[in-house]
């Protein structure tokens, strides 16, 4: 068996983990039945409990987002290919009814997506599209390895930056989104998740950052006006806040976004549109 994952790789299993308890409720948002097999490979995260705890009706909530995000974006705004980045023990390439044609990449570090492909061939799963696998570090030359896997810039992609940004410092993130402006032809759609500075000075997400150093996880960036922000980028863009979310699901807002309890704290859930170039 594959190394299990360590460091900020974990993070992945805690989402899992939060979306594999999802799976077990008749109402759930989703279904996701690979998740609960991928974490018990990955050795369970219950040393991740506590974060799970706190945001994990953020998780889930997020994940039906992406979901009908990526549903839109393949189907009525045609995109052929997906680039999932970080996408840890996603599931989405197994799970979702993709239209035939549509290439989904996953990127994410080596030894993430090795454990991950070692645990889904156990299963026999089989992907529900063209997936491929794209072993590389964001911090290094990740389109080269992209490219170098099979994707076209001419053709229309949906991005999905998914509980990644806030492990990268500033520049980095900066350097993704113009690299990702660049691959980005006519009709492109881009999704992320991102936090504000005062989300990430909660006092109760201090146990997180101290539990993420252990893991050398450290957050290192946010952004206080995402629309702004990716306007620059050359996107047209909207966020959607967890509580129009809860209300479309009829769920309870989680705790951790619920302006009621954390003020101007924000985990922003953003989408944008390619502009014209
Ligand atoms: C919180 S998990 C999110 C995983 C997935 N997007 C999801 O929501 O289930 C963060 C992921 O980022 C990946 N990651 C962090 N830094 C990375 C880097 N520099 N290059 C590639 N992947 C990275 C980790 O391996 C992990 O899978």
């Amino acid at each position: 068996m594959h190394r299990q994952p360590v460091g900020v790789a974990r993070t992945a299993v805690l989402i899992a983990a939060a979306r594999a308890n999802e799976q077990r409720h008749l109402d759930r948002l989703f279904d996701d039945p690979l998740a609960a097999p991928l974490v018990r490979a990955a050795g369970s995260a219950t040393d991740l409990s506590g974060v799970r705890n706190l945001a994990g009706d953020h998780f889930v909530l997020r994940t039906r987002y992406f979901d009908d995000y990526l549903s839109t974006a393949t189907t009525t705004a045609g995109c052929t290919q997906v680039v999932i980045m970080a996408s840890g023990l996603d599931t989405r390439a197994y799970r979702l009814p993709w239209r035939p044609g549509t290439s989904v990449f996953e990127i994410d570090l080596p030894d993430l997506l090795d454990f991950k492909q070692q645990a889904l061939d156990a299963l026999e799963a089989a992907p529900s599209c063209e997936r491929v696998a794209v072993a590389c570090d964001l911090r290094e030359d990740w389109p080269r390895a992209l490219f170098e896997a099979g994707f076209d810039p001419r053709k229309p992609t949906a991005w999905l930056l998914e509980g990644l940004l806030m492990f990268l410092p500033v520049d980095a993130v900066e350097q993704l989104l113009r690299l990702v402006g660049g691959l980005s032809a006519a009709g492109s759609r881009i999704a992320l998740e991102h936090v504000n500075r005062a989300f990430r000075d909660l006092p109760q997400m201090r146990a997180v950052h101290d539990r993420f150093d252990e893991l050398d996880a450290r957050w290192q960036s946010d952004v206080e006006n995402p629309v702004e922000w990716l306007g620059r980028h050359g996107w047209t863009a909207a966020t959607t806040h967890q509580s129009e979310l809860a209300t479309r699901h009829n769920r309870s807002i989680p705790a951790i976004t619920d302006p009621v309890k954390v003020g101007d704290a924000r985990i922003w859930l953003a989408q944008g549109v390619r502009n014209e170039m």
